[in-house]
């Protein structure tokens, strides 16, 4: 990654994390520990969501946890200031939906644009920064992101027109009219908090978030953008899931000896820490090689 010391986010965009839910379909992996603290290869789930929210420029995040928790996640991440960002928290008492993310974030969002990462997703590929940054720079309505899958039955499905416009979107239909899958990364304007407050649950009993990109599709204010070959997207909410995430990090960061998703090194890279702050949170992980990778990061310079 090139040095930058700017960001292109749109001034005063905040950013969610979301990390609620009970994790039933990991059980018993999940049953005394949240899922997006499981390890992907060498580092828990939860850094791949927080590092895409930084690489999209975003330096002021809710991080949003289950009451059971929340310590764990706050003796984790602190208030971000070792990496240049605000970290705040609340509670997500029950697994309402992920729409209820902006009710709850209602004051932390203010009168902001709002960016919400689900935290067990992993989205990963070369220019993503780019796509970021358009996303996050776009002052009106929202942007979601598009991804080919074999499964799209598991997740919220968009469909297009022939010219690439989206015309619907569903949550995990019986029947998927497409191959696309909404991954969990949404890029929402302000308004986003008054949608919210409107949805209802769903059959399944959740305030769904693809209920609030159904409004904005019919507004003719939604931007669907697809990620092509060569990205990686996955949402690690099954066994297999997990695995395989781990085992791709694992290839690439072997392969290149570059990690993926490390906070220490997107916040030096975006010009958040300095080098100095670098190699001061690199020496208590000197032991893992972390620590090690951290130190070469800043004698490459
Ligand atoms: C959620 C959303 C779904 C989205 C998916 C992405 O599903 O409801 O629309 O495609 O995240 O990870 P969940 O994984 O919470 O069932």
């Amino acid at each position: 990654m090139e040095r930058v010391a700017q960001m292109n986010a749109l001034p005063g965009r905040k950013g969610i994390l979301l990390a609620g839910g009970s994790g039933t379909r990991l059980y018993p992996l999940t049953k005394a520990s949240s899922k997006h603290l499981l390890p992907v290869y060498d580092k828990p789930l939860i850094y791949y969501s927080l590092t895409t929210l930084m690489l999209a420029g975003i330096r002021d995040i809710l991080v949003i946890t289950t009451p059971e928790d929340a310590l764990q996640f706050r003796n984790l991440l602190g208030d971000g200031g070792q990496w240049g960002i605000r970290l705040c928290y609340a509670i997500q008492p029950r697994p309402e939906g992920l729409a209820q993310a902006f009710t709850i974030g209602r004051d932390f969002i203010a009168d902001s644009a709002v960016t919400l990462a689900l935290g067990d997703n992993i989205i990963f590929g070369s220019g993503l920064r780019e796509r970021l940054d358009r996303a996050a720079a776009r002052g009106d309505g929202a942007t979601i992101f598009g991804y080919r899958v074999n499964d799209p039955g598991r997740y919220g499905v968009v469909t297009f027109d022939g010219n690439g416009r989206a015309v619907t979107v569903e949550e995990k239909p019986a029947d998927p009219k497409s191959n696309f899958a909404v991954i969990g990364l949404y890029f929402f304007d302000n308004r986003v908090v008054d949608v919210a407050a409107r949805v209802t649950p769903s059959g399944r009993g959740e305030l769904e978030i693809t209920d609030v990109i159904a409004d904005y599709l019919g507004r003719g204010a939604l931007h669907v953008e697809q990620f092509g070959r060569g990205f990686a997207w996955i949402d690690a909410g099954t066994h297999d899931d997990l695995i395989e995430g781990g085992a791709y990090v694992q290839a690439l960061e072997k392969r290149q000896g570059l990690k993926i998703a490390c906070p220490e090194e997107v916040a030096y890279t975006l010009g958040f820490i300095d080098a100095q702050q670098v190699l001061d949170l690199a020496r208590p992980l000197r032991n893992s090689g972390y620590g090690a990778y951290l130190e070469r990061l800043v004698q490459d310079g």
